[in-house]
């Protein structure tokens, strides 16, 4: 037994309305017990940020965002949405170095250890994600990868940042493709993550949350959260529903 405490959390990812935003807000808030055994996150699209804080005011679900500003300060950025932005909006979480923002957004590894930086300077966890394309691990480059993601942020932000800190294991082959990592695979490079920690600090490293993504639902979630080094989920399709959402936050 650890003393980690499950994470479920969800990434609405571009989806969702004002109106089905607070029908889904709702709904989970009234499945949602305070007994502290695991917690819930939600990371809405910006613009509903809003009514999420003011619906889960006084609720055990906890807020987040799905990206963040590399820039520290407020200036001339188009379109960016700063830490002490997200900050104010209520949240304590923030999503970085997402694989569809590394893909599709050019996001290197330089600016997602930006983004953890000037997420941590406002007071809000970065959840980092890491993990190999399919390619990737059919070369046998899985730990490569997810290593060379990780050290980045270390030689950034120093190990001891990691006290603050959850990583979403996310293998990108499994995001939104029903494919979902067995539950060996995805303890094994779980393993390896809080190995690389531990290299540095091993009391950090046991103390980290390290959540798995890609494809979890309440058919699978059991299975990957009893393994002992998951400490929660990274859930995007299936965090859309609340009866579906629900049942993984139950089977943690
Ligand atoms: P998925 O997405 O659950 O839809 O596979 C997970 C994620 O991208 O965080």
């Amino acid at each position: 037994m650890t003393a980690r405490t499950p994470l479920i959390a969800g990434n609405w990812k571009m989806n969702g309305s004002t109106e089905s935003s607070q029908q889904l807000i709702s709904s989970l808030c009234s499945g949602v017990s305070n007994d502290g055994d695991r917690n819930m996150l939600l990371c809405p699209p910006y613009p509903y940020l809003h009514i999420a804080a003011e619906a889960l005011k006084n609720k055990a679900i906890m807020l987040g965002a799905q990206n963040i500003a590399m820039e520290p300060d407020s200036g001339a950025f188009t379109g960016e949405v700063s830490g002490l932005m997200l900050k104010n909006c209520g949240c304590q979480y923030v999503i970085v170095g997402h694989s569809e923002r590394r893909a599709l957004y050019g996001e290197t590894d330089e600016v997602v250890s930006s983004k953890f930086i000037v997420a941590q300077a406002q007071g809000l966890q970065p959840i980092l994600c890491v993990g190999e394309t399919l390619e990737e691990r059919e070369a046998g480059q899985t730990q490569n990868v997810v290593r060379r993601q990780i050290q980045k942020v270390i030689d950034s932000a120093g190990s001891t940042a990691f006290s603050s800190a959850v990583v979403a294991y996310e293998p990108v082959w499994a995001i939104g493709t029903g494919l979902t990592a067995t539950p060996d695979q995805a303890q094994e490079t779980h393993s390896f993550i809080r190995s690389l920690i531990s290299e540095q600090d091993a009391t950090i490293a046991s103390l980290m949350q390290i959540i798995y993504g890609g494809s979890m639902k309440s058919e699978n979630a059991k299975e990957l959260l009893s393994m002992e080094d998951v400490d929660g989920g990274l859930v995007g399709g299936a965090s859309l529903n609340a009866e579906e959402f629900l049942a993984i936050f139950q089977a943690a």
